[in-house]
């Protein structure tokens, strides 16, 4: 290797490294704290079950934050994430029954936000 390309590479390191750095700082917890992702327990209801809460949170956690930030629940109205959630079924590879759960924690804990926001 010649001492030109060994110089380029340690430089492409570097930026590499740096975009890292980045990357990692403005993804996960920006909007964070705990409330933002409400657990099962806090949103079971009539028809909704802690576990199927849980278990849909498990799936937006995993599926929703490849492309973009991580959204929360509270960033959109139950009413908008329907058509967000909608026009995205083709964007993610979950089984039509975990979407299902997905689409049922995201509405729910939507609700549950927005209901704090106005109620407080
Ligand atoms: C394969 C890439 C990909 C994945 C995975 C993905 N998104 Fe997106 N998302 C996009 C793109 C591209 C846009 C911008 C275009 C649009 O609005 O449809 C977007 C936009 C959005 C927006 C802003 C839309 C608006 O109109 O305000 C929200 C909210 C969102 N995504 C939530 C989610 C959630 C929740 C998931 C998990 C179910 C998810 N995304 C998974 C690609 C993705």
């Amino acid at each position: 290797m010649s001492r030109k390309t060994e110089k380029g590479l340690s430089r492409l390191a570097l930026v590499v490294g740096a975009l890292m750095t980045v990357a990692y700082m403005t993804s996960g917890c920006a909007s964070g704290g705990v409330t933002a992702l409400p657990s099962g327990g806090m949103l079971a209801g009539r028809s909704e079950t802690a576990n199927d809460m849980d278990e849909g949170r498990k799936y937006f956690v995993m599926a929703c934050a490849d492309c973009h930030r991580r959204y929360t629940p509270g960033d959109r109205s139950p009413s908008a994430w329907r058509g967000i959630l909608a026009n995205h079924k083709g964007r993610v590879s979950l089984t039509s029954e975990q979407s299902g759960k997905l689409t049922g924690y995201v509405l729910r804990a939507s609700e549950y936000l927005e209901g704090r926001k106005e109620g407080k």
